[in-house]
């Protein structure tokens, strides 16, 4: 970065407003030109001082601060309520009725029919988006942590503050490169399946039946069945009704997919914005930088606090499935799976006479191992960043 005197000048540091400053408007842009070659008035907006809690000198930045805040300590509380409530009736239930629990969970492991949940390119998307995010969390988290001891021990370790960017961008071609297979698939799906829209009586195409498609079971929109769905889980959570069963997506998947969806989005936007400044600033001004880096700094946060501690709990660390879910690397679930915590969604391929074609009969056995590997690398990865953040943090609190 610039030193103040880079900008401000020598002996010559006058009052912003006075012209004979180097930062005064006729001056500012050959001023900011030595260094950043190039640019034009647009980019001279951008505020090097800016401060996210000012909200007198920065009224939009601000709001942005306040409302990712919210988000951020929103989600967090919501889902931590959640995932309390979820671990205290688990534990309670493994002490009260371990034997059926651990009967259950053997079942599950050993069961020898077998459907598909999740294909061979959705398993590959998933794949990109693990690594990737590593990727992009080991490289960032420093630059967001700057001050830590292990901030620099990270940067030593890769090569270097300019190769942990170079990774940082490639990382983020991967995030763009599988949103965009992702946006084209579902594209390609919704057209394949597009006389569903079309009434069989009449042949036109009814409201009712996008509703319902968009609404449907099998699609990852939230719907009031799933409000249904966290109402009834809340209910078991506390012993005051059975617990519920799901049908293909359950309500905490929903939220997961969508929560990529828009941090792909929001993180993607704001980080082009950080990568090609010159180039946003000649349509957009200067401060949207500065907006841009309080978005991508928090919904980064937001994104690794998240997917480390509750996406980790939800899929992989509740009692049934700890240590480790492996669907969505083999792609497959037991029916005893199903009818434990999916019945609605086996029941509906049964009655719309679906379910033989998702039964898979190959081996899965001689590939577990690689895929209990690389499941296991991926988590441990995990909850090392998990540590670090935390200690990052807290140490901040501290000093
Ligand atoms: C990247 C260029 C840049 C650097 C580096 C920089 N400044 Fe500034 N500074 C500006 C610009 C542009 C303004 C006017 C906009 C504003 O107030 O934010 C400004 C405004 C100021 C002002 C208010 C002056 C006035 O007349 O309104 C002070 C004081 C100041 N800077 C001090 C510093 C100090 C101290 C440093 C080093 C720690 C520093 N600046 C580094 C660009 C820079
Ligand atoms: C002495 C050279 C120098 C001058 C003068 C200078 N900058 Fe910079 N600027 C840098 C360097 C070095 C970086 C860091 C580059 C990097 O890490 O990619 C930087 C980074 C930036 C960034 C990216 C910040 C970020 O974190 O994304 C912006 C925006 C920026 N400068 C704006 C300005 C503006 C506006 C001016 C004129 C008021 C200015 N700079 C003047 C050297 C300079």
């Amino acid at each position: 970065m610039a030193a103040c005197f880079d900008c401000h000048g020598y002996h010559d540091v006058f009052p912003v407003s006075d012209p004979r400053s180097r930062l005064s408007s006729g001056r500012i842009v050959a001023t900011c030109q030595q260094c950043h070659p190039g640019v034009g008035a647009g980019f001279t907006q951008y505020q090097p001082h800016a401060n996210p809690l000012d909200s007198t000198n920065y009224p939009i930045l601000n709001k942005v601060f306040l409302f990712m805040t919210t988000l951020l300590v929103g989600t967090f509380a919501f889902f931590g309520v959640h995932t309390l409530f979820w671990l205290v009736r688990s534990i309670y239930l493994f002490l009260h009725d371990s034997k059926q629990f651990r009967e259950a969970k053997v079942t599950i492991e050993r069961d020898d029919e077998w459907f598909t949940r999740f294909t061979p390119f959705e398993r590959f998307l998933h794949l990109m988006v693990v690594t990737s995010f590593l990727l992009l969390t080991i490289t960032g988290m420093p630059l967001k942590f700057y001050y830590t001891a292990w901030a620099r021990t990270i940067f030593d370790l890769i090569g270097g503050a300019d190769v942990a960017r170079a990774l940082h961008h490639f990382g983020a071609i991967i995030t763009f490169a599988y949103f965009a297979l992702h946006l084209g698939a579902l594209a390609i799906s919704l057209w394949r399946r597009r006389s569903a829209l079309r009434d069989p009586a009449t042949g036109r195409r009814s409201l009712r039946r996008l509703v319902a498609a968009v609404f449907g079971p099998d699609s990852m929109f939230p719907s009031l069945q799933d409000g249904r769905d966290f109402v009834a889980h809340n209910r078991w959570f506390f012993g005051k009704g059975p617990r519920p069963q799901f049908d293909r997506w359950t309500y905490w998947e929903r939220f997961d997919y969508l929560a990529v969806f828009w941090g792909v989005f929001a993180i993607g936007v704001s980080g082009l914005i950080m990568w090609f400044p010159a180039f946003f600033t000649q349509y957009l001004p200067g401060w949207v930088i500065n907006i841009a880096h309080v978005v991508h700094s928090d919904e980064a946060l937001l994104a690794a606090g998240f997917i480390f501690t509750f996406h980790f709990f939800n899929t992989h660390f509740r009692l049934e499935k700890f240590p480790m879910d492996t669907v969505i690397f083999s792609g497959r679930i037991s029916k005893s799976e199903m009818l434990h915590e999916r019945k609605r969604w086996y029941d509906r391929l049964v009655a719309e006479g679906r379910l033989e074609a998702h039964r898979v009969r190959d081996d899965w056995e001689g590939r577990r191992p690689i895929a209990r590997t690389f499941g296991f690398l991926f988590f441990g990865l995990g909850l090392v960043l998990l540590v670090l953040i935390v200690y990052a943090m807290s140490s901040r609190l501290v000093h």
